[in-house]
């Protein structure tokens, strides 16, 4: 695929201000997606720009991941995530995201071979989660125990990596990750790891190391293994989101892999992204306890003095559906017919989803479900606990952060990320003594 340079552009656009105009280039990307190119604005005219929220803002170009928000799309280097969840392995994704390209049967063997030479703690590392205190966030313990690779793995935290140790790196997380995952929910309730599985599949193991088998059973249930296969895939990559971003800010700074990925695992954390998942079963439940009368929850998402918000819905990019949300909505409704499942709190999610959908508010503004609505219905449904979903989320995210983290190293643009602010403070003033402030 060609990437759009700066020089191939011959269309400009023209920015005036105070009086001074200045020609700017005009970025045109595969999917003709346009931006304008203001990184010589400051040097010629001494402005910045302004985006609260970066969200006009392009960090960088890039040849993951395509979104269009407008029109629902969402394809993995050119593959429709609706084939990709149908048909694909979780490793095969990771893979695409991160080299490029589909592996050949001998790529995805050698590939899936590395994973497993890596899927073990190091030795010591248990000892990590047993000093952490009772009750701690599998989402701290996970970043945690992350960062504290760096000391595992000290050769792969050199600051200049070669082709060979970045891949080093990303075998090493993406081997360790399901164990590491899975370990963050068998040491906060107290239970004794299990070892992995090399015949299992990436989330089949998972699954098996955090929650054990069923009874009598050598692997878990295949409908919880394909529902888990879909959503992995479908947590895998979201380009610029705010965990991605984050670690490609980290990232810029040189700081190793590992630190990066556990800057995105706390980024990911907060409950307007991946937090959003728990946030929105323990909605559904705090409804559930207070009578079900969900109709007082949405007249206070909807007042302005209120810092309630309906937790799954709406989204930076998406203003028509989140195409993610609609393959799990219809995964989870299998999962549920398939596991006989009647659960008030799924019935009460259905109901508020009808109702939200049908208000002039949530129109107007155009927040539909989103991905956390339906995985987190999913992942009860499952019957995961739900300390556990933002977890999960991480363990699917994990090739799109480090998907981002090699392209970014390894791209031309490269550079450390440092945006500008308008200082609003006091001007210069004179230091008062101590004695002198009463
Ligand atoms: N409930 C009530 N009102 C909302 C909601 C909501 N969930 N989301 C947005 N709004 C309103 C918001 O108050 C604003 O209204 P007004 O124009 O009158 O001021 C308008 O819609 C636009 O919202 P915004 O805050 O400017 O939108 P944003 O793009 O900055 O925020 C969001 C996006 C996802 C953080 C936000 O929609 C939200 O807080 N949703 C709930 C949390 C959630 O489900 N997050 C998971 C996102 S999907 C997973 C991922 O990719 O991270």
């Amino acid at each position: 695929m060609v990437q759009p340079t700066l020089e191939e552009t011959k269309e400009m656009g023209k920015i005036t201000v105070n009086g001074q105009s200045l020609d700017l280039p005009v970025i045109t990307g595969s999917e003709n997606e346009q931006a304008v190119d203001i990184s010589k604005l400051r040097g010629k005219t001494g402005f910045i720009t302004m985006d609260p929220g970066l969200g006009n803002s392009g960090s960088c170009t890039s040849a993951i991941t395509f979104l269009d928000g407008e029109r629902g799309i969402l394809r993995y280097r050119g593959y429709s995530i609706e084939q990709l969840a149908e048909s694909a392995t979780y490793t095969e994704v990771a893979y695409l995201l991160i080299y490029g390209e589909l592996p050949s049967k001998t790529q995805l063997d050698t590939f899936s071979k590395k994973l497993s030479a890596h899927q073990e703690l190091p030795a010591g590392l248990e000892k990590i989660f047993d000093a952490l205190p009772a009750g701690i966030h599998p989402m701290a313990a996970l970043s945690i125990v992350t960062e504290s690779l760096s000391g595992f793995y000290p050769k792969l935290t050199n600051p200049a990596l070669s082709k060979e140790e970045m891949d080093e790196v990303i075998v090493t997380l993406m081997g360790i990750f399901p164990a590491l995952t899975a370990a963050c929910y068998r040491k906060s309730k107290g239970l004794p790891l299990i070892a992995p599985r090399k015949d299992l599949s990436y989330g089949a193991n998972y699954l098996t190391m955090a929650f054990g088998l069923p009874a009598g059973k050598n692997a878990p249930d295949e409908v919880m293994v394909q529902a888990f296969r879909q959503l992995l895939i479908l947590h895998a990559d979201h380009e610029q989101n705010c965990s991605t971003s984050t670690v490609r800010v980290v990232g810029s700074s040189r700081a190793n892999g590992f630190a990066s990925v556990a800057s995105g695992i706390n980024a990911l954390w907060g409950p307007l992204h991946g937090g959003a998942n728990q946030a929105v079963i323990e909605m559904l439940e705090q409804i559930q306890k207070s009578g079900g009368e969900f109709s007082k929850y949405l007249a206070m998402a909807k007042d302005k003095n209120s810092t309630f918000r309906l937790m799954g819905f709406g989204h930076r990019v998406y203003k028509n559906f989140d195409p993610r949300s609609r393959i799990i909505k219809v995964a989870c409704d299998k999962v549920l017919a398939k596991m006989g499942i009647k659960d008030p709190t799924l019935d009460l999610a259905k109901q508020l989803e009808a109702a939200a959908l049908a208000d002039d508010y949530f129109v107007a503004r155009k927040l539909y479900p989103n991905v956390d609505f339906y995985s987190g219905i999913i992942l009860r449904a499952l019957g995961i606990p739900t300390e556990q979903f933002t977890v999960i989320f991480a363990l699917g995210r994990l090739s799109g952060w480090l998907a981002h983290w090699k392209e970014m190293l390894e791209s031309p643009e490269f550079r450390i990320v440092r945006p500008r602010q308008i200082y609003t403070g006091s001007t210069e003033r004179p230091f008062v003594p101590l004695a002198a402030r009463g």
